[in-house]
C-alpha cells in the first residue's frame, strides 16, 4: 500500500536525488499551471503531449504583431512567411543534431502523413522487400498495402511475448536474408504500446545490408535525444504535437536526402514542381522537400513549431528524459509491489517491468485477486471521474496487441469473417474484441499511461492511489 503523499515523494526524491523537483514545480506553476487549477492529471502524452503557456502567448504575439501571406511570392507579406517556414526547418533540424548537407525536413500534416509519403513514393516493385517489426503503429504497417501492390514480399519479425521486444537473432536473421532489387526496413524507436526503446544499431546495421531504414520516432522524440549526427536513418517521420502540445496539424518527414531523392512521387500539387503544362503534358518535380510539400504550408502554424522547439531546448531534453525515466522507475516499481491482501498482483504490465531500455509509456491491466481482468472501459471511466487522463484500447499498434494478449491469426481471421457475414459495414475493433472475448475468455484491450514534459510525482502519485482503489475487489463486483 502507498504511504501519504509526502512520504511517498520524500523517498522518491532521495531515491532520485538528481530530480530537481523545484525547476519541474516552477515549470508546471508557470507554464502547465491549468493542469493544478482544473484538477487534472493528464497521462496520455503519447496521445498528444502538452504546451506550455509561453508558447501559445509567443504565437499570438507573432500573429497579433505581423502581417504574412502565401509564402510562394516575392512580395514582403509572402517573404515574412518564407523565412518563418525556413527557421522552422532549421530549427528542426538543428534540435536533432542533423546536418543540413545531409538531411532535409518536409512539413507534413502529422508523423501519418510523413508515412504515407514514404509509402506512396518508395520504389516498390516484384523484386523489394519491405521488412516490418510487429510493434508499430498502424501508420507504418499502411505502408505495407502500398508494397504489396506493387509485388513486393512483406515480412514482419515478430515481438517477444515475454517482454515486447524484439529478438535480435530474429532481425540479424531477416536483415541477413538474400538482397531483394529496394528494400525498406521499418521499426519505431520506442513503441507507443509497450514504450520498448527498440536498439538504434539496427540502422547502421540495417544499411549495411543494403537496406533503406525507416525510424519511426514519433513516440521517441518527445523524451528522448535523436542525435542524427550519430544515428542516420533514411526517413524519420515525426508530429510535433506529441512533442509539445502546439501545433496540432504539423509533423514532418526528416529524411535524408539520398533518400528523398529516391521516391518517384504519384503526382504533382501546387508547389511541388518548378515547372507544369498542360500542352506538353509534362512537370518538372521541384528538388528537395519542396518536390513534397503539397499545395501550402501551415505557414502561420509554423513558427509555433521553431517556438515549441525552443521551448523543449530551455528545458533541455535530457532533463525530460531523466524526470520520465525517474518517474516510469517510481510506478513500474509500484505496479511490480502493489498486491491485494491475498499477495495476488494488481497489476500486469504489458512490456518491460522496469526502465531498462524503454521509455515513460507503460501498457497494462489492472486485476482481481483471482487474476480477472477489471473492464478496461471501466477503468477508463473511472479514472475520468478522478481527473485522470489515461488511454484504452490498442492505440493503432496491432502487432504488439495480439502478441501481448496472446491472439492468435484465426482470431483475428474470424474477426473480419464476422464482419463479412453480419452485415455490410465493416467489423470495428469493439465488435473484434467482444469477439475474441466470448470465444476464448482473452481480453484484447489494454490501458496505457504515458508520461511527459510536464509530468511531475503528484502526477504518478495518484495514479497509483487510484489503482488502489482497486485492491481487495472483485471484477463481478465491478458495476
Ligand atoms: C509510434 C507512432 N507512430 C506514428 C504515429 C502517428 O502519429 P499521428 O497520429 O500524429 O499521425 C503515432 C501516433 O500515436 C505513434 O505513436
Amino acid at each position: 500500500m502507498l504511504g501519504s503523499f509526502e512520504d511517498e515523494r520524500a523517498a522518491f526524491q532521495a531515491a532520485n536525488p538528481g530530480f530537481d523537483s523545484d525547476a519541474l514545480a516552477e515549470l508546471r506553476l508557470k507554464e502547465y499551471g491549468r493542469l493544478e487549477q482544473l484538477g487534472q492529471t493528464y497521462l496520455d502524452y503519447t496521445g498528444g503531449g502538452l504546451y506550455a503557456v509561453s508558447q501559445i502567448t509567443r504565437h499570438g504575439q507573432l500573429l497579433a504583431g505581423g502581417v504574412f501571406g502565401n509564402p510562394h511570392s516575392h512580395n514582403p507579406t509572402s517573404l515574412a512567411s518564407t523565412a518563418l517556414v525556413e527557421q522552422a526547418r532549421e530549427a528542426v533540424l538543428r534540435h536533432l543534431n542533423a546536418d543540413p548537407a545531409e538531411y532535409d525536413v518536409v512539413f507534413t500534416q502529422n508523423a501519418s502523413g510523413a508515412l504515407k509519403l514514404v509509402g506512396e513514393a518508395y520504389p516498390f516493385s516484384s523484386d523489394s522487400c519491405y521488412l516490418v517489426s510487429y510493434d508499430n503503429h498502424n501508420s507504418v504497417n499502411g505502408i505495407r498495402e502500398f508494397a504489396r501492390r506493387a509485388g513486393a514480399t512483406v515480412s514482419y519479425v515478430p515481438v517477444r511475448p515475454s517482454d515486447l521486444r524484439l529478438d535480435r537473432a530474429l532481425v540479424e536473421r531477416e536483415l541477413e536474408r538474400p538482397a531483394c532489387g529496394t528494400q525498406l526496413f521499418a521499426y519505431p524507436a520506442q513503441s507507443n504500446f509497450s514504450g520498448v526503446k527498440h536498439p538504434l544499431e539496427w540502422v547502421e546495421a540495417a544499411k549495411r545490408r543494403g537496406f533503406d531504414v525507416l525510424l519511426d520516432c514519433a513516440a521517441f522524440a518527445p523524451t528522448n535525444r535523436l542525435d542524427l549526427s550519430s544515428v542516420k536513418p533514411d526517413y524519420v517521420p515525426l508530429s510535433f504535437y506529441k512533442m509539445f502540445g502546439y501545433p496540432t496539424g504539423i509533423g514532418a518527414l526528416v529524411a535524408r536526402h539520398e533518400a528523398l531523392a529516391k521516391l518517384v512521387r504519384p503526382w504533382f500539387a501546387g508547389g511541388t514542381i518548378t515547372l507544369a503544362s498542360v500542352q506538353s503534358g509534362k512537370y518538372a518535380l521541384a528538388p528537395g522537400h519542396a518536390g513534397f510539400e503539397d499545395g501550402t504550408v501551415d505557414y502561420l502554424g509554423l513558427p509555433a513549431v521553431t517556438m515549441g522547439l525552443e521551448h523543449i531546448a530551455r528545458i533541455g531534453i535530457d532533463t525530460i528524459n531523466a524526470r520520465v525515466t525517474a518517474l516510469a522507475g517510481w510506478l513500474l516499481r509500484w505496479m511490480r509491489e502493489a498486491r491485494h491482501s491475498d499477495g495476488a498482483p494488481l497489476v500486469r504490465v504489458f512490456g518491460p517491468r522496469d526502465v531498462e531500455a524503454r521509455g515513460a509509456t507503460i501498457a497494462f491491466y489492472l486485476l482481481d485477486p483471482d487474476g480477472g481482468i477489471f473492464d478496461v472501459d471501466r477503468v477508463e471511466r473511472r479514472a475520468g471521474e478522478h481527473g485522470i487522463s489515461l488511454r484504452t484500447g490498442c492505440f493503432c499498434n496491432p502487432g504488439d496487441g495480439e502478441v501481448a494478449h496472446r491472439i492468435t491469426a484465426a482470431e483475428m481471421e474470424a474477426c473480419f469473417d464476422q464482419g463479412e457475414r453480419s452485415s455490410r459495414e465493416p467489423v470495428t475493433l469493439k465488435e473484434c474484441q467482444r469477439l475474441i472475448e466470448d470465444a476464448s475468455g482473452k481480453v484484447p484491450n489494454t490501458i496505457r499511461i504515458s508520461l511527459g514534459i510536464a509530468s511531475d510525482f503528484g502526477d504518478v502519485w495518484r495514479f497509483a492511489r487510484f489503482a488502489e482503489s482497486y485492491l481487495d475487489r472483485y471484477t463481478a463486483d465491478d458495476r
